[in-house]
């Protein structure tokens, strides 16, 4: 007869499995218990892509720089948007926080990522979006922003990118952005950290700053610009 005490991977032998099952337990168990759409969604890329770095994606400090971005976002441009472009989206996060909130109004966000790992991750967390969220692969230098016709163009990977005037440069005037840096310079994908808010400020130049702020945690501090390029 089986042991009801034991958790059901228990003798598998395989610490990595039996870590997964229990994440994808407990995460369920959240999911139920909080009944929010954002954390079913984690529950379902934990059970469907075992391999994602879900908990480096989603840790506490990421989730703080996330939410510091969605509020202020809503003070600073408001709630409604037709089209938002996330640049280096990694796996959508940041659409399904925006999304599982009542004080946005968005008809459309586009997550896109030079990394196709990522893609059905990003597609899986926001499958409740429907049509309205999609996940693409490609290179954020080489798109066509006029055409894209996105009212806010996000990007809170500036520090994995080699040249943010470069980049910011292929932006049609006028152009809505969320940028966000940091100065881990320690981690060793951060390959274009700033020193500073004022060193961030000065490699955008962005034409107008609506917002332009810090947010310390435990290891690094992150700078958010909000403004129009
Ligand atoms: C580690 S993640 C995101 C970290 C960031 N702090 C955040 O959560 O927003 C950085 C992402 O940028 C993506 N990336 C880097 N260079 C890119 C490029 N040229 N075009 C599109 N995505 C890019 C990577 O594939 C990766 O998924």
């Amino acid at each position: 007869m089986m042991d009801v005490t034991q958790p059901r991977n228990a003798g598998m032998g395989n610490a990595s499995l039996e870590g997964h099952e229990q994440t994808l337990d407990l995460t369920r168990g959240i999911a139920a218990y909080v009944n929010n759409p954002l954390v079913t969604g984690l529950a379902r890329v934990i059970a469907k892509h075992p391999q994602a770095d879900l908990a480096n994606a989603f840790n506490h400090k990421q989730v703080a720089c996330k939410m510091w971005a969605r509020d202020r976002l809503f003070e600073t441009l408001g709630g409604r948007f037709k089209r938002i472009w996330v640049l280096g989206g990694w796996y959508g996060i940041l659409p399904a926080m925006l999304f599982n909130d009542a004080r946005f109004d968005i008809a459309a966000i586009d997550s896109i990522d030079i990394d196709a790992e990522v893609t059905p991750v990003a597609r899986t967390l926001n499958r409740d979006a429907g049509d309205r969220f999609q996940a693409l692969t490609a290179d954020m230098y080489a798109l066509d922003y006029a055409a894209g016709e996105a009212d806010l163009i996000v990007n809170t990977s500036c520090e994995h990118i080699a040249d943010l005037p470069a980049w910011l440069a292929l932006l049609p005037r006028g152009t809505n952005v969320l940028l966000q840096s940091n100065d881990y310079f320690s981690e060793p994908t951060h390959i274009n950290c700033v020193a500073s808010l004022s060193a961030f400020e000065e490699m955008a130049a962005l034409r107008e700053v609506r917002f332009s702020g810090e947010l310390p945690t435990k290891n690094y501090t992150r700078f958010m610009l909000i403004g129009t390029v």
